[in-house]
Parts: C-alpha cells; sequence; structure tokens
C-alpha cells in the first residue's frame, strides 16, 4: 500500500466503459513501431488537478479540461495527499473521456499519450501514470512519461510556437522557482534556484498567515488589487551580488513578525495594504532576477511559466519590463500557467518525435527533478 493507495497495478480502471464496447484488443504486447504523428493525448495528475488534453498532429491544443480539487482541499488549508489521488481516480476516466469528446474524434484515432511521472504527490501521480499506460496499452500506440517542469517549460510555445531559442525560462510554481537557460538545441541549464521556498509556497503561505484561503496565490493577487503596495514595505531578498538563486522564507517570517506586532483591529483594516506589499517583494525580485539572466546569459527572449505566472502584478512588471528593455515575453495565457495537460501533451509530443519512449512498466516518479534527466523513456 502507498498513502492508503493499493499497489500501482491494482488501481481500477475501466476501459471498457472509456473506449466503448466495439473496442478489441489486437495484441498482449505493446507494439514498438515508430510513432505515427497525429493526436495526442495528455494527462496530468502530479498534484490537485485532474486534467486531460489532446493535442492535434500540428501540435494545435484541441482541447484541454481541468477538474480542480480546490474544493475538496479547502478546508484543510492545503492538499491533503489521500485525498487528491482518489479524486484523481474519480474523476480522471470522466476528464480523458471529455477531453476527446470535445475534439469530436475517437479513441482509436489517437497515436500516442503523454502522461506527468513526476514530481508530485506519489499516490496522485500513480492514477494518472497507470490510467496511460492502461489506455496505451489498449489501444496499442505509445506513451512517454514527462516531467512536470518541462511540460511547464513546454507551456511557453503553446500559444507561440515561433517563439526564439535561445531564451531564459523562469518556472515559478507551488514547488519550484528555476531559471533557466534554454539552448538553440532545446537543453535547459541550470542558472539558479530557489534555496528555500518556492514563489508559490511563498504566496501559500503568506495567504495562510493572512487568514486568506486555499489556494493562496490567486487569494492575495485578489486582495492587493485594493491594496498600496508601499504603504507597508517587505524585505527582499537578492543573496549575494549577481546571484540568480532565491530565497523567500525570510520573507515569510517578516509578515509573521509584521502581524504579530499589530492589533488584530489593524491587521483586518490594512489585510489589503499587507497583501500588497507582500505580493511586491516576491514579484519585484522574481521580474529583476529574471531580467538579470536574460542580460547574463545573451538571450533576448524570456519565458516565464508554472502557476505565479498567472499573478496580475507579476505580468504587468514583466509586459512593462519586456517593453522597455526590448525583449521577447512569452507569458503563457491563464489555462496554461496552472496545471494542465496542453503543457504534458506538448512536452510528450516532442518526446515522440525524437523517437523516444516509455516502456509499460514505467512508474510514477514523486522526486524526478531536472527536466532534462528525464522520465523513464528510451529508443524502443
Ligand atoms: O504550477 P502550479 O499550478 O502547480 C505546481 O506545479 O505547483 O502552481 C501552483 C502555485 C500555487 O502556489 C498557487 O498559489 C500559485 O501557483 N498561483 C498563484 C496565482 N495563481 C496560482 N500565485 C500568485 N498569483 C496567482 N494569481
Ligand atoms: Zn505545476
Amino acid at each position: 500500500m502507498l498513502f492508503g493507495l493499493p499497489q500501482t497495478d491494482a488501481i481500477f480502471i475501466d476501459l471498457g466503459r472509456v473506449i466503448g464496447k466495439d473496442f478489441m484488443m489486437t495484441s498482449l504486447e505493446q507494439s514498438t513501431s515508430a510513432w505515427m504523428p497525429g493526436p495526442i493525448l495528455g494527462i496530468e495528475t502530479s498534484c490537485d488537478e485532474t486534467a486531460a488534453s489532446v493535442l492535434a498532429v500540428d501540435g494545435a491544443v484541441l482541447s484541454n479540461i481541468i477538474s480542480s480539487q480546490h474544493a475538496v482541499h479547502q478546508r484543510f488549508g492545503g492538499v491533503v495527499p489521500e485525498l487528491a489521488s482518489r479524486a484523481h481516480i474519480e474523476s480522471i476516466e470522466d476528464v480523458s473521456a471529455a477531453a476527446l469528446q470535445q475534439t469530436g474524434l475517437a479513441w482509436t484515432d489517437l497515436t500516442g499519450i503523454a502522461v506527468t511521472q513526476g514530481p508530485g504527490l506519489a499516490g496522485a501521480l500513480l492514477v494518472g501514470v497507470n490510467y496511460a499506460k492502461a489506455l496505451a496499452y489498449a489501444l496499442n500506440i505509445p506513451v512517454v512519461g514527462v516531467s512536470h517542469l518541462e511540460g511547464h517549460i513546454a507551456s511557453a510555445w503553446l500559444q507561440d510556437p515561433a517563439f526564439p531559442l535561445p531564451c531564459v525560462v523562469l518556472v515559478v510554481s507551488g514547488g519550484h522557482t528555476h531559471l533557466y537557460y534554454k539552448e538553440p538545441s532545446g537543453h535547459c541549464r541550470l542558472l539558479g534556484a530557489t534555496r528555500d521556498d518556492a514563489a508559490g509556497e511563498a504566496f501559500d503561505k503568506g495567504a495562510q498567515l493572512l487568514g486568506l484561503e486555499y489556494p493562496g496565490g490567486p487569494a492575495i493577487d485578489r486582495l492587493a488589487r485594493q491594496g498600496n503596495p508601499d504603504a507597508i514595505v517587505f524585505p527582499r531578498s537578492y543573496l549575494k551580488k549577481g546571484s540568480l538563486d532565491f530565497s523567500f522564507s525570510g520573507l515569510k517570517t517578516a509578515l509573521l513578525y509584521r502581524l504579530q506586532a499589530m492589533p488584530e483591529q489593524s491587521r483586518i483594516s490594512r489585510a489589503a495594504d499587507f497583501a500588497a506589499g507582500y505580493q511586491e517583494a516576491i514579484v519585484a525580485v522574481l521580474v529583476d532576477k529574471a531580467f538579470a539572466a536574460v542580460r547574463s546569459s545573451g538571450a533576448h527572449a524570456l519565458a516565464v511559466v508554472g502557476g505565479v505566472s498567472a499573478n496580475s502584478r507579476l505580468r504587468a512588471l514583466l509586459q512593462q519590463r519586456a517593453v522597455s528593455e526590448d525583449l521577447r515575453l512569452s507569458l503563457p495565457p491563464l489555462a496554461y500557467c496552472t496545471d494542465n495537460a496542453a503543457m504534458i501533451a506538448a512536452a510528450g509530443r516532442q518526446t515522440l518525435r525524437a523517437g523516444l519512449r516509455a516502456s509499460l512498466d514505467i512508474d510514477a516518479h514523486a522526486s524526478l527533478s531536472s527536466p532534462f534527466a528525464q522520465a523513464s523513456n528510451q529508443r524502443l
């Protein structure tokens, strides 16, 4: 048993219901013939969104379905792993079927499946990985494992396929604050990363201290619009000169001390100023370091991806700065910022095009960290 779930291959998936009664399994061995370019199904279950998406043969997004579990976790103030796994099991089939239905395609039109293999919650990942493997087996098509980080990075090209390389990519999510230099070959080189909390974690923990609902990032974003970012100024951690690393844990402590030093009435009446000042301290450092990375790397393009890239203040500052510094900026539409399966399908499509695929014994990797020390794909 893992996180209260049965063993990997015992997770029940009713493929008969998904694919329909006419479906005939033609072979017991998965085919190892080359990938036939065609529509790809992407599946994402690494945390608290069950998501499925279908990309067309040319990479266009035909559908992008996301079933959020926020209502499940809200009263706990954060994601409860066991509840997340159960909610994924309950909705994975319907979400995938809806993604396909929206395209008007049949299951048998799919030519490949891409699934998030890690990093993420082990039990949650298992649901997606097992569903993807079972479906790939039944349809006799290849499956590829995708790093969640690689998916976020690929989201920068979903709306803007001509976005240039080389570029700098800032990944800002609940688990990561990473700066990469993406070379013309597509290879990502790490330039800097957080030494403690991720930017999304800083938003979520700050929101908790302010008594806001989960998830904290969007709640701070909304409240901050009514506040003055200069009214309560928080420390900005730049670390040593020239460093492209981040540190957000001190900021959270500063917020705690400021709140403790104030009478409850002022805490309530000044909540919007707190939110605006706290948010400013996070986004100012993100923007400064991202542009510093662009300058020092010699790239002329910057992509900012991941859940925190949905932040309205961050987006506004990035856009202003990109204009004043005359560089190309890719800021994916909101639907591609937070977790989604279109980005997983996009990254998986590149893997399939490179002639790689996973074998059917791939497993979830909760701590898969680097986007290029890739999932278990190989030339089969
Ligand atoms: O990429 P994502 O959906 O999941 C992970 O891979 O972690 O990112 C989730 C994070 C959460 O910490 C959430 O609070 C933050 O993204 N987030 C935001 C906003 N929307 C989501 N943070 C700030 N402002 C937002 N509008
Ligand atoms: Zn994510």
